[in-house]
């Protein structure tokens, strides 16, 4: 029995009952709440921000782990500093990277940097250990509900080693097309905790059914 990880996002939820799926995905055994903050500039999509989050945290007791797919996010973070767990930004915006996450754990929360699957491992090297979490993106960000890019999972097993050989305790969250049929490959490949959101807010079956399904399948 693994001890992945599975943080549903609500990006393909049903925003008008937002509150109920979020209840759905806490009783069915989730593990933390993934919340996907998009700006329309770093993705073309806008979603929603620290208005909706600070709503949400009153529903739920799950940690949330805050994706901010948006440019210049060292203006955004203080304004997840009451509400978040985890907070997580993406190294092609982020210049001063070590500055940032170092600000994060400063305010107690606990600090992510995502990796684009365009991007090299080498960027974030540097930066690995001001970082509690590294999100690796299989699908290139905006949407849900896109196919995972398999090739990613060769970068995460190289990030695993890379961890592995410095002692680093930090986490592998893999995020884009997690499902049944991959979970596993995410798991053997060094991911901790898989971001699932198509696989577990959709029409065919219910969120607790979904989430069982996928932890059976992580194997
Ligand atoms: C996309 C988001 C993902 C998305 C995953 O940019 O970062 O978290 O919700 O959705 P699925 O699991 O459907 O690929
Ligand atoms: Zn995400």
């Amino acid at each position: 029995m693994t001890s992945i990880k599975i943080a549903p996002s609500i990006l393909t939820a049903d925003f008008g009952r937002l509150a109920d799926e979020v209840r759905a995905a806490e009783l069915g055994g989730a593990d933390m709440l993934h919340l996907d903050v998009m700006d329309g500039r770093f993705v073309p999509n806008i979603t929603f921000g620290a208005v909706v989050v600070d709503a949400l945290r009153k529903v739920t007791r799950l940690p949330f782990d805050i994706h901010l797919m948006c440019v210049e996010p060292e203006r955004l973070i203080e304004q997840y500093a009451e509400t978040a767990d985890t907070i997580n930004v993406h190294i092609e915006v982020s210049p001063h990277i070590n500055r940032t996450l170092d600000t994060i754990r400063k305010m107690g929360k606990r600090a992510g940097v995502c990796i684009n699957p365009g991007t090299s491992l080498t960027a974030i090297e540097e930066s690995l250990a001001d970082a509690d979490q590294v999100m690796v993106m299989t699908i290139n960000p905006g949407w849900g509900g896109q196919q995972m890019l398999p090739a990613q999972l060769e970068k995460v097993a190289r990030l695993r080693r890379l961890l592995d050989e410095f002692g680093n305790p930090a986490e592998i969250e893999i995020d884009g097309g997690v499902k049944t049929t991959n979970i596993a490959d995410c798991v053997r490949a060094g991911a901790n905790v898989v971001v699932c959101g198509s696989s577990v807010f959709n029409e065919q079956k219910s969120v607790a059914e979904n989430i069982a399904e996928l932890r059976r399948a992580a194997g």
